[in-house]
């Protein structure tokens, strides 16, 4: 038995919108959430202590740029990725099958799996779901993630069964290499592009296998958000109300609040993140870029409204400064921000849910932006 449960707290009276609670075995979650991305075993910039300090509840990491650099066996001999690089609390581990995807020209998909060439080396291996799991039980993740592929946008409907198909022998696949006294939680990934008919067959499919969650994938491949939008439409209500729902790799502060108002917990996400390193920062009333000369001489917080330790500490004329610099201080600085941004919008969602003001707040955070960003 997996010590891994999901408890529903609240539901939104007028929209899908949920709070729940994730236990593991290292702690709760409470969702709705959003994951920080620590693809190399590091959120970049972020040392751990900081991203507890900003409520971090769990961290993402990459199966397949740890199963090539430093290799998961190594990994293992270190004690689990939680030990290597000093994270005591959940970890969710994705499955390769977006990466090794996206290597385009470097990768060939057969039944078994997908052969790639390294982006590192040019070496060549075949990943497999019966190796994804095997690297995701070496890195000892919490959560574990399906292998799957994340099928490009547009594709023709013939392609997206296809691949959808074949995503759901490769998820049974996984199940099986996991085995029956799994310690790591599984997520199945629902593919099925933006047909309708195809996520639900791709939901359907995958319930039948049965996971501890279930995430939709596919999203944010190159579609206008409408479009993405659309697809949550359709997959949310599919998924059972009694499992976590990830929708993976998305997105903008927008779309996740647009995501929780159908029926999101989870999401992960490289935006605040690598904005962050570009010196692109989130606040209150939209994106600001900090290297605009319009900062220069601007002794406000990047957000009066942000209680971050930047705010309450930097101006922006200097974050500015570091940033034209090229100083590491600047990507420090600005990913805490962003990440604080971020997870504080999360802890705001929840308390608006529990106090049944989700729609109200969603209108609100809509209003700010339109009368902000013209
Ligand atoms: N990250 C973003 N989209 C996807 C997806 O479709 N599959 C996987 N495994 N990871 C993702
Ligand atoms: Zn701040």
């Amino acid at each position: 038995m997996t010590p891994f449960q999901f408890a529903l707290l609240n539901t939104d009276p007028q929209s899908a919108a949920r709070r729940g609670r994730i236990r593991t075995s290292r702690g709760d979650i409470e969702t709705p959430i959003f994951m920080p991305v620590g693809t190399q075993a590091t959120v970049k910039g972020m040392l751990p202590e900081g991203l507890k300090d900003i409520g971090a509840q769990i961290i993402l990491a990459n199966t397949y740029h740890l199963f090539l650099r430093p290799g998961h066996e190594r990994v293992r001999r270190f004690g689990g990725l939680h030990r290597f690089m000093n994270w005591d609390r959940p970890i969710l581990t994705d499955s390769g099958g977006f990466q090794v995807f996206s290597l385009g020209e470097l990768r060939r998909i057969t039944e078994e799996g997908v052969v790639f060439q390294s982006h590192l080396d040019g070496s060549r291996h075949l990943l497999s779901p019966e190796l994804s799991v095997a690297v995701q039980q070496a890195l000892g993740a919490d959560i574990i993630m399906a292998f799957d592929e994340c099928i490009p946008y547009p594709a023709t409907r013939e392609y997206v069964l296809h691949s959808t198909e074949r995503s759901t022998r490769w998820a049974l696949r996984c199940k099986q290499a996991l085995g029956e006294e799994a310690q790591q939680a599984l997520f199945g990934i629902v593919q099925g592009g933006m047909h309708a008919d195809l996520r639900r067959l791709s939901s359907d499919q995958l319930q039948e296998i049965g996971f501890d969650g279930y995430a939709v994938g596919g999203l944010s491949v190159g579609e206008e958000a409408e479009v993405m939008y659309e697809a949550m439409d359709f997959t949310l209500p599919l998924l059972p109300q009694d499992r976590p729902r990830y929708v993976m790799g998305v997105g903008t502060p927008e779309n996740l609040i647009e995501g929780i108002y159908r029926g999101v917990d989870m999401f992960d996400c490289v935006m605040p993140t690598r904005n962050a390193r570009n010196g692109v920062l989130f606040t209150s009333f939209g994106k600001i870029s900090i290297k605009q000369a319009r900062y220069q001489d601007d002794d406000q917080p990047i957000d009066p409204a942000c209680g971050c330790y930047v705010c309450r500490n930097y101006s922006r004329g200097y974050l500015r400064h570091l940033y034209q610099s090229g100083e590491i201080l600047a990507s420090v600085l600005n990913t805490h921000h962003n990440l604080h941004y971020y997870l504080d919008l999360m802890a705001q969602v929840r308390q608006a849910i529990e106090e049944g003001s989700f729609s109200q707040f969603r209108r609100q955070f809509h209003r700010q932006r339109q009368a902000q960003t013209k």
